[in-house]
């Protein structure tokens, strides 16, 4: 009994610590922000009652943030303050911004407490230039903010621009990059108006999940010292050990561990898995603040696969709204939101608490695959991007049986045929898929499951795309030359000399498969050949000269041209692995540029 229950819970340990995404630098402080994975960003002040234009021009920049409208179009501080005008202070209502982050499936939002404008949104004794000495009737906004969030279960961030202000004269403002600004006269600004105002954020509105900063060069090119943003990271520690805080604060997560989580630039979403804590800011068209004249509007679908896309690199998408001076959100923005939290309603289980999968390659053409690890199950979602024609889809590189596999959206959770042979799980779906934007397919393992790296994946319609970014190895060091031109030149290893490049496949129907070849040469009378092989079969074709083609029509873009030939067929006899060999032979002085092979 003792031994059964000793293994129980070395069995619970091993769960508790796989659990967690592998973020090695996760620290129990940030923990509910990778499981939350989605927040609300909210740009809302002064700036929204100009909606980007100011005395009838639009913000003097092609870089429309309605938000910079103050420095942009150089108004003064006290002439800034009568677009207060435009605010209707019986109708501003921010729970409702609350009631549409819960709607949405957020789980946080960050709200600009005070932005680059330096004007404070709630009744701050360190700056009168600040909201309650300027409504009528008075109103705390972030106060109501606050409570609104403790009632409906939304953690409340704190959006704070530390390093810029525009208001106060001893703050950081662009135009000083002609006159500086004596670092004793800015440490004025900081130590009368910065660490007060963040000393009452963290004393008067309760819980403050995030603290988040918006500096986005590193403080060794700015006027702030690093002492000071320590003095401000150790405040918040010492008033609230809990609240989590960004790399925007200056100081990079490579810098200083202890900051809880880094932000990707603007709407940048990531690109390459890692294993700390990280988050994209996003907007839904193009301007944080509100802006009369943005019209870039993301499409919902759009919007969900930034967020599943971050999810499946272990990272957070918070999703801006820029309410108008009325409290109001803009029907594009709310209507999007809903849409996302009705998908959330539905398949939500693959975004909370889920993260990146260890395949080590974007194997999939079809979409973006989340992984969970809960009472000693594994889940790994599939992100359906494109529903297949043929009503199959595949799944390369685990080698575990799934033990069961269903759609989310299906309540019941009957289980989809599905092969497992190898390295390769067919699922058969049903004709139609279940959301009109993104299905998601569960595929559950009793076990964490095993996987092959360097496999190259099956294609939706079932061939092989054996390319550079997915070979396996080579002979010899190749440089993988990036498209250019707008990709008219697409990506090619560059080879002039013999070489071996190999990839590695798993077939699962095995039989004869045709073999394609898309190359560059433009040697006039090419001597040089290549050989694709496999097992025991290979195929030979001697370089043919490719020639020139015109990239853009009227543009006179001549560029060298990638043709693709048909080199016969290879014998796969049985289900299994394979590996495939391209070795190419160049004469002297030729260049054989190789693009890719095509099985299937
Ligand atoms: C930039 C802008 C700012 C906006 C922020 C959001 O730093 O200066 O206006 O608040 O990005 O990520």
């Amino acid at each position: 009994m003792k031994v059964r229950r000793i293994l129980a819970l070395i069995n619970l340990l091993l769960v508790i610590s796989v659990t967690a995404p592998a973020q090695k630098q996760t620290n129990d402080r940030a923990r509910w922000f990778t499981d939350s994975r989605f927040g609300m960003f909210i740009h809302w002040g002064i700036y929204s009652g100009a909606e980007g234009i100011w005395k009838g021009e639009k913000i003097r920049h092609n870089n429309d943030y309605a938000e910079w409208i103050m420095y942009r179009n150089r108004i003064e501080r006290d002439e800034y303050l009568t677009l207060l005008d435009r605010f209707d202070w019986n109708e501003i209502d921010p729970e409702q911004w609350v009631i549409l982050a819960k709607n949405a499936g957020m789980k946080y939002l960050t709200f600009t407490a005070k932005h680059h404008d330096g004007f404070a949104l709630w009744n701050s004794a360190a700056s009168d230039y600040n909201v309650w000495n300027h409504s009528n009737p008075q109103r705390d906004i972030l106060k109501e903010l606050a409570e609104a969030c403790k009632k409906h279960g939304i953690r409340l961030g704190l959006y704070y621009s530390h390093w810029i202000d525009w208001e106060h004269p001893y703050g950081w403002n662009h135009a000083m990059e002609l006159t500086g600004i004596a670092p004793e006269k800015y440490d004025i600004y900081w130590q009368e108006k910065v660490i007060p105002q963040v000393r009452e954020l963290l004393t008067n509105f309760g819980d403050i999940s995030i603290f988040w900063f918006d500096m986005w060069i590193h403080h060794s090119e700015s006027v702030v010292t690093k002492e000071q943003l320590l003095q401000l990271k150790s405040l918040i520690r010492e008033l609230q050990p809990d609240c989590i805080v960004n790399s925007r604060l200056g100081l990079s997560i490579e810098e200083d561990p202890d900051i809880d989580f880094k932000t990707l630039g603007d709407n940048q979403l990531g690109r390459t898995k890692e294993e700390f804590p990280w988050q994209s800011p996003a907007t839904v068209a193009h301007s944080w603040g509100f802006h009369s004249l943005d019209n870039q509007w993301k499409s919902t679908t759009t919007l969900l696969k930034s967020l599943i896309n971050n999810v499946s690199l272990n990272g957070n998408f918070m999703l801006n709204i820029g309410p108008r001076a009325n409290g109001e959100v803009p029907y594009e923005i709310s209507q999007r939101l809903l849409e996302m939290g009705q998908w959330l309603r539905v398949n939500g289980e693959s975004i909370y608490g889920a993260g990146a999968f260890d395949l080590d390659k974007e194997l999939h053409d079809w979409g973006k695959i989340t992984c969970k690890q809960q009472d000693g199950r594994t889940t790994l979602y599939l992100h359906v991007y494109n529903w297949p024609l043929n009503k199959q889809l595949t799944l390369t590189g685990i080698t575990t049986k799934p033990a069961r596999i269903y759609l989310l959206a299906d309540k019941q959770q009957s289980g989809l045929p599905f092969e497992h042979t190898g390295a390769v799980t067919k699922i058969s779906l049903p004709f139609l898929q279940p959301d009109p934007y993104i299905s998601v397919i569960a595929v559950e393992f009793g076990q964490y499951p095993e996987t092959i790296m360097g496999l190259a994946a099956q294609t939706t319609d079932g061939g092989f795309a054996l390319r550079p970014d997915n070979l396996l190895k080579s002979d010899g060091k190749i440089t993988i030359q990036r498209k250019e031109k707008y990709g008219t030149i697409p990506e090619f290893i560059a080879i002039t000399q013999n070489q071996k490049i190999t990839w590695k496949i798993f077939v699962d129907t095995p039989g004869e498969k045709s073999v394609d070849i898309s190359y560059s040469c433009q040697a006039a009378n090419p001597k040089g050949s290549l050989t694709v092989r496999s097992g025991k079969t290979e195929l030979t074709h001697r370089f043919v000269n490719t020639g020139k083609t015109i990239g853009e029509p009227n543009e006179n873009w001549i560029i060298d041209q990638f043709s693709s030939f048909r080199l016969g067929t290879l014998h796969f006899p049985e289900p299994g692995f394979y590996e495939i060999e391209l070795e190419a032979t160049p004469a002297k002085k030729e260049q054989f540029d190789f693009q890719w092979i095509w099985v299937r």
